[in-house]
């Protein structure tokens, strides 16, 4: 990594943390940005399970083994983040019906690449993103990065959150759960990369995909300048159906 991504992934970490810090803080927007983390880690799930399958059938237990708990953590991460919603009386939206009722009234495919995704997977094909297409280490370099930071952003979330009111201690309680599990999940990846590459190597790949997060998160800061408008992603009222939010689509894929 040079000096420059260095210095950058440092202020665009601060800045992140500064402004998920104040948005969970704030009683207004932190529907909204619950929603965001729930949908994100549900989100994950189904793309994680395809991954165990195949690894399983390309032989490597190992791997599937620690994907089939990866999956299982994210599950459980997706439900802690529900659960605080509907203690706020609200669930998160159900994001697939929403794209689907968009791409019907503009009459075509909705562009479901947001500018984070969009740098951060620059030169990649959506179809060589999908589970059964991924080049391994893409997805352990890359979920590295994304894991490594999660278990940073959501500790510094959760100590951001006051203790002298039981919503907010009981969203510390489980951030801070699900901070943990992240750093299992970027030790998991971290290893993965050294069973199949020379340390050498797994510095280039990691050093490759946190220049990459640096730019992602700069065109992701770049868009919110342009005062692009942020999608609602909650509803008042508590959830009838669960399942339905493990069903969106994994590029959503937070950690
Ligand atoms: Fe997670
Ligand atoms: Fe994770």
């Amino acid at each position: 990594m040079n000096v420059w991504t260095h210095v950058l992934h440092l202020v665009s970490s601060g800045a992140v943390a500064y402004i998920t810090a104040r948005n969970i803080r704030d009683p207004l927007t932190r529907p909204n940005t619950l929603a965001g983390f729930q949908l994100a880690e549900s989100g994950s799930v189904p793309f994680l399970e395809a991954l165990r399958d195949r690894a399983a059938k390309e032989g490597d237990e190992w791997l599937a083994e620690k994907l089939d708990r990866h999956a299982a953590d994210e599950r459980r991460h997706g439900q802690i983040f529900a659960h605080a919603l509907k203690q706020l009386n609200k669930q998160a939206i159900d994001i697939q019906s929403m794209r689907k009722n968009k791409s019907e009234k503009d009459g075509k495919k909705s562009d479901r690449r947001s500018p984070f995704f969009a740098a951060f997977f620059e030169g990649y094909e959506s179809a060589q993103l999908k589970p059964e297409a991924i080049d391994w280490i893409v997805f352990m370099g890359s979920t590295y990065i994304l894991e490594r930071d999660a278990s940073r952003d959501f500790a510094s979330m959760a100590n951001a959150l006051p203790e002298d009111e039981a919503h907010s201690a009981n969203l510390k309680k489980g951030m801070l759960a699900i901070a943990n599990d992240e750093i299992g999940h970027a030790a998991y990846l971290y290893e993965a990369l050294q069973r199949r590459l020379s340390p050498p190597e797994v510095d280039r790949v990691v050093d490759r995909w946190r220049e990459r997060k640096v730019n992602a998160m700069l065109a992701m800061v770049g868009s919110f300048m342009q005062g692009k408008p942020q999608a609602s992603l909650v509803r008042d009222g508590a959830p009838t159906d669960m399942e339905e939010t493990e069903e969106t689509a994994s590029e959503l894929t937070a950690a």
